[in-house]
């Protein structure tokens, strides 16, 4: 579709999100020979910025590793690039821009072009209608690029889908959720409709309870404007850990292509009820004496705020293979450590032959070091006759040597310049998504519900255990059990 060639407007070219991910992937993918042949790519936003300023923000955050060739692509790649400023809410900017834009395209015949926004809901609007007035690119293809937060609630979210329904058409618009560009997420489908042992095994008869872990362990420093406006289930529960659910539980798609897959996403979340607050635990993290509490951060206007840096919650699923089966996602700030993980945890065996089997569990851990293991029980080696607690351990940096996983952005980037919405949101998965979370959020900020405090560096509020134990987690299987390499990552 794109014939070879394509013109790539990062806006919001100055921000984090395009230092951080957007200039390193394209670079990612120019160096392992993915871009285009004619690629062009023009950095817009408000910032004045000459081209050693431009050059030295957009490389910051690029690795070039040990490879002598890194250097020598890195200058190839900063050719295709160009730097542009001006404003979100001006006719006249985005005029200027559609012409700077010609000018860089010179005389190809192919005006393809690819709008990546990396800028905040504020302007997004402007930004988006500009673009459609003035930058689009008319009998060519045209693809544009979001980011969440798409809403902050299923109303808002509406507004802004019926707003940017009418300058885009759907199958222009990639709402980008980057856990679906995780290795191990985009794993799911292979592991469970590739392996007819799973397949078999996928459903309430069988599987106890499902835990999807969100843990990461630094705060919201720095970022607390933005966060508290947010908090943690908007933040990453109603977008990744539900993407993740849904992959879990969805049935199997038709096909491989993105509406298939998409088509069931859809019918899945359309079984969860709304998650009621009872079925949640919210917290909230103080100092420990060495790191600040998240109401001590400065960039927090309201300190008496009840806004949740954790949440463990409790989703349940009716149709004929999940009712009854609770699926928990649990998100922290400012935890032990940082990991995200899927934990299937299968029902205790009929007719305990052996006394108190620990149950078995199916683990994919996404990050870091992604692995699946499987946790079963094995007749301890030699004279004994007891059991013990083993695993089936696929660890991806041991089992697959010359590893390289590339970063969750540079695959999906690699999607859309394909034209492949599989690991995108579509309008109406956003809308069922919204509808699970939307009476809990409002319910938290009328009641103005206070969540529990938890310390900087533990593992969350003290009544974490006995809630998760409360929605059937059986922890006794953990406590002997030590994953056999510490430290990994
Ligand atoms: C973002 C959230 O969407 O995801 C952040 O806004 C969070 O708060 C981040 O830190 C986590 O992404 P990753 O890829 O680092 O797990």
């Amino acid at each position: 579709q794109l014939n070879g060639s394509i013109t790539i407007v990062v806006l919001g070219a100055s921000g984090d999100l395009a230092k951080k991910k957007t200039f390193p992937s394209l670079f990612g993918l120019y160096r392992n020979g993915f871009l285009p042949k004619e690629t062009r790519i023009i950095g817009y936003a408000r910032t004045k910025m000459d081209r050693d300023e431009f050059v030295k923000r957009t490389t910051e955050h690029m690795k070039l590793g040990e490879s002598p060739d890194a250097k020598k692509k890195l200058d190839e790649f900063l050719k295709l690039t160009s730097y542009h400023n001006g404003q979100y809410n001006e006719d006249a900017s985005w005029e200027d821009l559609a012409r700077y834009v010609e000018k860089i395209e010179g005389d190809t015949k192919q005006k393809n072009r690819l709008f990546y926004v990396a800028l905040p809901p504020s302007v997004f609007l402007d930004v988006a209608s500009g673009v459609r007035k003035h930058v689009y690119s008319d009998g060519f293809v045209n693809r544009i690029v979001i980011e969440k937060p798409f809403g902050k609630d299923l109303e808002s979210s509406r507004e802004l889908g019926t707003n940017i329904a009418k300058l885009f058409k759907e199958d222009e618009i990639y709402r980008i959720d980057h856990y679906l560009g995780k290795e191990m997420v985009k794993n799911l489908m292979t592991l469970r409709f590739a392996n007819v042992l799973f397949g078999q095994i996928w459903d309430s008869k069988n599987i106890d309870n499902v835990q999807i872990t969100f843990k990461e362990p630094f705060g919201t420093e720095g970022r607390g404007g933005y966060f508290d406006e947010f908090g943690i289930i908007r933040d990453v529960m109603q977008n990744h850990l539900l993407q993740v659910l849904s992959l879990v539980a969805m049935e199997r798609p038709t096909g491989t292509d993105a509406e298939s897959i998409r088509d069931e996403k859809v019918k899945v979340l359309r079984c969860i009820e709304p998650i009621k607050l009872e079925n949640a635990l919210l917290g909230q993290y103080v100092g420990n004496g060495e790191k600040p509490g998240y109401k001590e951060d400065d960039s927090l206007k309201n300190k008496n705020t009840n806004c949740p840096t954790f949440a463990a919650l409790v989703a349940y699923i009716h149709n004929e293979r999940w009712e009854g089966v609770p699926f928990i996602m649990k998100a922290g700030k400012a935890l032990n450590e940082p990991k995200v993980e899927i934990r299937i945890q299968f029902r205790n065996v009929s007719g305990d032959l052996f006394k108190d089997t620990p149950r078995n569990e199916l683990v994919l851990r996404i990050q870091p070091s992604e692995a699946v293991y499987m946790k079963f029980n094995n007749k301890h080696p030699g004279l004994s006759y007891q059991t013990l607690q083993s695993d089936l351990d696929l660890t991806y940096h041991r089992r697959y040597s010359d590893l390289k996983i590339p970063d969750a952005y540079e695959a999906l980037i690699l999607d859309v310049l394909r034209g492949d919405h599989s690991n995108f949101v579509r309008d109406d998965e956003l809308d069922a998504a919204w509808k699970i979370f939307t009476p809990i959020l409002h319910e938290i900020e009328q009641k103005q519900v206070q969540p529990k405090e938890y310390k900087y560096g533990s593992r969350g509020p003290a009544d974490l255990d006995d809630f998760v134990r409360k929605f059937g987690y059986d922890r006794s299987g953990a406590q002997n059990y030590e994953w056999p390499v510490k430290n990994v990552s």
